[in-house]
C-alpha cells in the first residue's frame, strides 16, 4: 500500500515551491529589464547631448568665421575716416578712436552688438554688428519649443538669444567657465530658456575670438521626445512584466488545483485500500472462528461415536483373548481411538484458547509417528515416502499429538500434489533458533498466488468432497500456539517445500528438553 501523507505533502510543497519559484524568476527578469531600460535611456540621453554639443561646437564654428570678418573689415578701414558705404551697410554704425578715450557707451541690444577691434597706430575702431548677421548660424537651428540657441558676449553675465533678447542662466554660464561640453537643464532652466518644462540637455561650446574676446555657445534641446518614448517603454515593460506574472499565477493555481486534486484521489485511494485490508482482515478472522466453532463442534460430536467405539472395543477385548491376531487388532482399534481422542482434547483445548500442553518429544519420532499414521495413503496411490531423519537430535517440548497432526497435514497434501510414482521426502534438523521439519514432494507444484492463501481457512484447489481447506489452516493454527512458523514454498526444481519450524522460545526449557 503506498503511504500517501508525505509524499503528497512533499508534492504539495513542490508544487508551491515550483509557483514561487517562477514568480521569483518573473519578478528577477522584469528587475533586469527595468535595469536595461534604464540603461539604454540613460545612453539615448547621453547621445542626445552629445547631439547637442556637436551642433553648439558647428555653430561656434560659424560664429568664429563671421568674428574673423568682423576683424578683416576692420583692418581694411583707413586711419583717417570710417565710412559706413565700405562695408556696404553690413555694420550699422562705426567709429574710430583713440585707445585712450572712452569707448561709446552702447550695449548689446536685439539689434546690434557692439565689438572693438583694436588697430595698430594707438587707435581702435568701434563698430555696431547686427545681431542677426552675427548670429544667423543659431538663427537656423532653433526651433519654437524645442530648440533654442544662446550666445554669451564677452564681458556680459547674461545670454543673447538669437533674437536679441537677454537671457539669464547662471548655470549655464558657470558651466562654460568650468570647460564642460554637454549639461543636463532641469525643468526650471529649461522654461527661463524658452523650452517646455521638461528635461532638456545643452551642448556648449566655446569660440576664442581674439581680440574680440571669448565667446560663448548653447544649444539646448528639450528631451522631451525621450522623456515621453522612455515611460512608454516603461509601461510596456511593466505590462508585460504583469502580464507575466498573471500566467505565472494563473497557471501555477491551475497546477495548485490540479495537484490538490491528485491528492484528494490520492488519499481516497489509499482509503480505500485501508478499508479493504480491514474488510479481508476481518473476513480472515471470521473464516478463522467458523473454521475453529465447525471443527470444535465436530470434535464434540465426534467424543460419542469414539466413546461408543472405545466401549465395544473394551468388550471385545475379553472375547478374543485367545485369538492373538483378533486381539492385535482390538488394540490397534483401541490405540487409535485412544489417538483419536487425544487429538481432540488437544484441537479443543486449543480452540478454548488454551496453551499446547507440553511435553520433551524426540522430532524424529514426531516424524516416524505421523509418517505411521499416513502410510497406507502413500502405499495406496503409489508414491514413496523417504525419511531423511538425523539420528541424535535434541528432543524439544512441544504437544506430540497436535505436531504429529501438523506434519501428517503436510504429509497428506504432498501425497496428494504427487503422481504415481512419485516421492515425498521429510528432511528433519535443529538450528540455534529450533527445530524444523521440511515436506518436500515432486508434485505438481504451487503457483505463488495459491501459496499466499493456503493457510486460508476453506481455501482449496481440490473437487469438492475432496478436500475441506481446513489441514492447512490448522496445522498453522498449531504452530502459532507453539510459536512457530509454516512456510509453503515451490521446491526446485519443481513439486512443493512445506516446512513448520518450532522454536526453542517455549521457554527455556525447549533447548533444555
Ligand atoms: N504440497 C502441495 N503441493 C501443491 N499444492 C498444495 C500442497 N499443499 C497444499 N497445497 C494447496 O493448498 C490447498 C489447501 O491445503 P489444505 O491442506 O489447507 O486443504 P486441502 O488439502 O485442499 O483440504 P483438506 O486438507 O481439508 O483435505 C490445497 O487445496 C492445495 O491447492
Ligand atoms: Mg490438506
Amino acid at each position: 500500500m503506498s503511504i500517501p501523507s508525505p509524499l503528497a505533502l512533499l508534492m504539495g510543497n513542490k508544487a508551491r515551491w515550483l509557483v514561487g519559484s517562477m514568480v521569483a524568476a518573473t519578478a528577477l527578469v522584469g528587475l533586469l529589464a527595468y535595469l536595461d531600460e534604464q540603461r539604454e535611456s540613460a545612453d539615448a540621453l547621453e547621445a542626445f547631448g552629445d547631439e547637442q554639443a556637436s551642433l553648439a561646437s558647428s555653430v561656434a564654428t560659424g560664429l568664429l568665421t563671421r568674428l574673423e570678418y568682423v576683424q578683416r573689415d576692420a583692418l581694411q578701414l583707413s586711419d583717417e575716416t570710417a565710412s559706413l558705404s565700405i562695408f556696404g551697410g553690413r555694420y550699422l554704425g562705426a567709429s574710430v578712436r583713440r585707445n585712450s578715450d572712452p569707448p561709446p557707451a552702447t550695449i548689446p541690444d536685439g539689434r546690434a552688438i557692439p565689438l572693438t577691434v583694436p588697430l595698430s597706430n594707438g587707435r581702435s575702431i568701434d563698430l555696431l554688428v547686427p545681431t542677426p548677421s552675427l548670429f544667423s548660424g543659431g538663427t537656423r537651428l532653433e526651433r519654437p519649443n524645442a530648440v533654442t540657441v544662446l550666445f554669451l558676449v564677452p564681458g556680459s553675465p547674461r545670454f543673447l538669444s538669437t533674437d536679441g533678447r537677454q537671457v539669464d542662466a547662471p548655470r549655464l554660464v558657470e558651466a562654460l567657465e568650468q570647460g564642460l561640453t554637454t549639461l543636463d537643464l532641469h525643468r526650471q532652466d529649461a522654461a527661463r530658456i524658452s523650452l517646455p518644462e521638461r528635461l532638456a540637455l545643452a551642448g556648449l561650446a566655446r569660440v576664442n575670438a581674439g581680440p574680440l574676446g571669448r565667446w560663448g555657445v548653447v544649444v539646448a534641446a528639450t528631451a522631451q521626445r525621450e522623456r515621453d518614448r522612455e515611460s512608454r517603454a516603461r509601461g510596456r515593460l511593466v505590462l508585460a512584466v504583469a502580464l507575466a506574472g498573471g500566467l505565472v499565477l494563473a497557471f501555477g493555481g491551475i497546477a495548485l488545483r490540479q495537484q490538490r486534486k491528485e491528492l484528494v484521489l490520492e488519499r481516497e485511494i489509499a482509503v480505500r485500500e485501508i478499508e479493504r485490508d480491514r474488510d479481508e482482515r476481518l473476513a480472515r478472522v471470521s473464516k478463522a472462528a467458523t473454521m475453529m466453532t465447525l471443527a470444535s463442534g465436530m470434535a464434540h460430536e465426534l467424543s460419542t461415536p469414539l466413546a461408543a467405539i472405545v466401549g465395544r472395543a473394551e468388550q471385545l477385548q475379553s472375547r478374543t483373548a485367545d485369538d492373538e491376531r483378533a486381539s492385535r487388532s482390538v488394540q490397534t482399534i483401541l490405540e487409535q481411538a485412544d489417538r483419536i481422542s487425544q487429538v481432540i482434547r488437544g484441537f479443543l483445548n486449543l480452540a478454548r484458547g488454551g496453551e499446547p500442553s507440553l511435553q520433551a518429544a524426540d522430532p524424529v519420532s514426531i516424524v516416524r509417528g505421523a509418517a505411521a499414521l499416513v502410510e497406507h495413503r502413500f502405499e495406496k496411490r503409489g508414491v514413496a515416502l523417504v525419511l531423511k531423519v538425523p539420528e541424535g537430535l535434541p528432543p524439544i517440548r512441544c504437544d506430540v499429538r497436535l505436531l504429529e497432526q501438523a506434519l501428517v497435514n503436510l504429509l497428506l497434501n504432498a501425497c496428494d500434489a504427487c503422481n504415481r510414482g512419485g516421492q515425498v521426502a521429510v528432511e528433519t534438523n535443529v538450528e540455534a533458533s529450533g527445530v524444523w521439519f521440511s515436506v518436500v514432494d515432486d508434485g505438481a507444484g504451487i503457483s505463488p498466488e495459491h501459496a499466499a492463501r493456503v493457510m486460508e481457512p476453506f481455501f482449496t484447489t481440490k473437487p469438492a468432497g475432496q478436500g475441506t481447506g481446513l489441514g492447512l489452516a490448522i496445522t498453522n493454527e498449531i504452530v502459532k500456539k507453539h510459536r512457530g512458523s509454516l512456510s509453503i514454498v515451490p521446491a526446485q526444481p519443481h513439486g512443493t517445500r512445506a516446512t513448520l519450524q518450532i522454536p526453542f522460545t517455549l521457554g527455556e526449557t525447549n533447548a533444555r528438553a
